[in-house]
């Protein structure tokens, strides 16, 4: 969470940190700020909005400056407000940081910075801390802070009296760093460096950088020069551009089918699956006989999806862990456990942790992420890259698709493990393929769900019930509802109704009924008839070859007919544009939900 930059060169300081703070807006929105260099002095420029309106603040400000810091906030600590926003200035120290400073009361009390503070977060300590270690040696006073500060950290300074210059250190919290004819620049990510940028690094862990107009240079905290691992930029997928959208999020819904193309065709040769592109072998299959999914949200949504097919039709034991919760539990692993990482940004604390922790018990550890180089993907024995594009928008869509299809194929290629299962696989294979295009089939359906759409938008509660793979389904489906249209909505397994959650079914209550498994259709009808029976108003979302054997007189919602298996794709792209369309008709904003950013890196 939050998003941070810095910029050293002869380029146009402030549209490099504008752009630049605009494609690191999705890692937090509730404020924005920008420090200039200019000479002698630091001129600081703060908002509590959006990165648009910090843009206006400075038009015509600080055109001389060469260099600059900047930042866009998701708050953790202290109230969204213009003296919490960052940069922190303190004394001769301007700063901005990313992540969590844990022993930041601790850290008042010890050097008495009471005096000096005038926000109520946990940045301004440091910076408040390394100004009281600076005596004209930055470095000095960085690696002093360094050893004190507890947690995780991406900090960037800029110190008085030194003018274009840029220091940063960090721990967990990541920063990448670039530099081409024009300037050096730093930041969270690689999708913020815009510009003509060849090669990059990544900041090791405790390593203070310092950049230059003319200079780069790498120090560990002992005070050693270090060298940098520079690795070659791809091609970045910046999709800044809505295409005629009015949103990313429908933008990225539209999107699927070529994002689960891309995921997929690479890895399937002669019809069968193959990651030997990916650097993954047959061995790695043949030697597991245990899968643990460690995920958070619409990526862990995935998992519990993927465990079905992992354990029906690859018949592999597969256990799944909300990240969060993995280090609680203190599960069983059999020794030959794969633990497999989902996240589509590739930053979120709580799977790095997870991941970190499997890593130490001595598990391999596989990462299925979007983001290329993130932190998970670097900390994986293994990477399986979900080629869906960036995801802009906070709410996941084209990412939780194409984890499921990669997990899918996974899943078939641990099915291969045994004797005479390669035409069965082939035949799925072949099933898989069609995926894409009744994904956008149910695309091309978008008004009836926009229809829906008004209708349920002034709901306070909203319930969904589904069996089977449906079930699991309909937890990503009702995650979506909640989190961009604010409708309480849960979902429920329908077996479950009985035993506790129809006592919340009165007059009119609006019931969400999703019926995609053949097999399912007597039982789930019964269910719909037992809420209907209590006043529900039910909308039945049915297989397409399917919902003329329902015979209620309720809307029904034909979902297009892929295999069984297969029909939890067709199902979320309808529930997709169902949580779009109600968010719209709220007039909320789609992509920036409340309260809520695209890549979470605090606990
Ligand atoms: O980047 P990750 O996949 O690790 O993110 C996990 C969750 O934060 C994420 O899926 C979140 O639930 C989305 N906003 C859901 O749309």
């Amino acid at each position: 969470m939050c998003g941070i930059i810095g910029y050293v060169g002869t380029g146009k300081t402030a549209d490099i940190l504008m752009r630049s703070l605009k494609l690191l807006e999705y890692r937090g929105y509730d404020s924005s700020g920008v420090a200039f260099c200019c000479g002698k002095n630091t001129e600081i420029y703060k908002c509590t909005d959006r990165v648009s309106v910090l843009e206006k603040k400075i038009q015509g400000r600080a055109e001389g400056s060469h260099c600059a810091i900047g930042h866009t906030r998701w708050a953790t600590h202290g109230s969204v407000s213009e003296k919490n926003a960052h940069p922190h200035r303190s004394g001769r120290v301007t700063l901005v940081h990313n992540g969590i400073i844990e022993n930041y009361k601790e850290l008042i009390q010890l050097y008495h910075l009471k005096e000096k503070l005038v926000s109520t977060g946990d940045s301004e300590v440091a910076a408040a801390l390394i100004d009281r270690f600076y005596d004209d040696d930055p470095l000095k006073a960085i690696r002093e802070a360094s050893k004190q500060i507890r947690g995780t950290y991406a900090l960037v300074m800029m110190f008085e009296g030194r003018e274009d210059e840029i220091f940063a250190v960090c721990k967990v919290s990541p920063i990448v760093i670039a530099q081409n004819e024009e300037g050096r620049i730093l930041a969270s990510d690689l999708s913020a460096l815009t510009g003509t940028y060849e090669n990059y690094f990544v900041l090791p862990e405790d390593t203070i950088v310092r950049l230059s107009m003319d200079d780069l240079c790498l120090y560990d905290l002992s005070g050693k020069k270090k060298a940098p691992y520079w690795k070659k930029m791809e091609q970045q997928d910046r999709a800044l551009d809505k295409k005629g959208h009015p949103y990313y999020m429908e933008k990225e819904i539209f999107e699927q089918g070529t994002a689960l193309r891309n995921t997929l065709e690479p890895r399937i040769r002669e019809g069968l699956p193959d990651f030997s592109a990916d650097g993954i072998e047959g061995e790695l299959f043949a030697s597991h006989h245990h899968i643990v999914i460690c995920a958070c949200g619409t990526s862990y949504h995935a998992g519990l999806l993927a465990k079905r097919v992992f354990e029906s039709f690859g018949r592999i034991k597969c256990d799944v862990f909300l990240s969060s919760e993995f280090i609680y539990e203190k599960p069983f692993m059999e020794k030959d456990a794969l633990i497999i990482v989902i996240s589509q940004s590739g930053e979120t604390i709580d799977s790095l942790q997870a991941l970190k922790i499997a890593k130490e018990e001595g598990h391999e550890t596989l990462a299925i992420v979007n983001v290329r180089d993130s932190s998970i993907a670097r900390n994986a024995d293994y990477v399986l890259y979900t080629h869906a594009g960036m995801e802009i928008a906070v709410a996941s869509t084209k990412a939780y698709t194409s984890q499921l299809s990669l997990l899918y194929l996974l899943a078939y290629r641990f099915a291969l493990c045994e004797q005479e299962r390669k035409e069965k696989v082939m035949e799925k294979i072949r099933e898989l393929k069609k995926v894409p295009d009744a994904i956008e089939a149910a695309c091309r359906d978008k008004e009836r769900y926009a229809g829906l759409a008004g209708i349920l938008k002034d709901e306070k509660d909203l319930y969904m019930i589904g069996r089977g793979r449906d079930y699991p389904l309909l937890m990503e489906a009702a995650l979506k509802m909640k989190e961009i249209s604010y409708i309480h909505c849960e979902a429920y397994a329908a077996g479950e109704l009985k035993h506790g959650p129809i006592a919340l079914i009165e007059k009119d209550t609006p019931v969400i009924a999703c019926i995609s498994q053949e097999d399912l259709l007597g039982k789930a009808a019964s269910n719909i008839k037992e809420v209907r029976a209590r006043g529900a108003r039910v909308y039945a979302f049915v297989r397409e070859s399917l919902a003329k054997q329902l015979d209620m007189k309720i809307e029904v919602f034909p979902l297009k007919d892929l295999e069984d298996e297969l029909m939890p794709f067709s199902a979320i792209a309808a529930f997709q544009l169902l949580a779009y369309y109600t968010a719209l008709e709220k007039g909320v904003d789609v992509d920036k939900p409340r309260n809520l950013a695209k890549v979470v890196t605090v606990e």
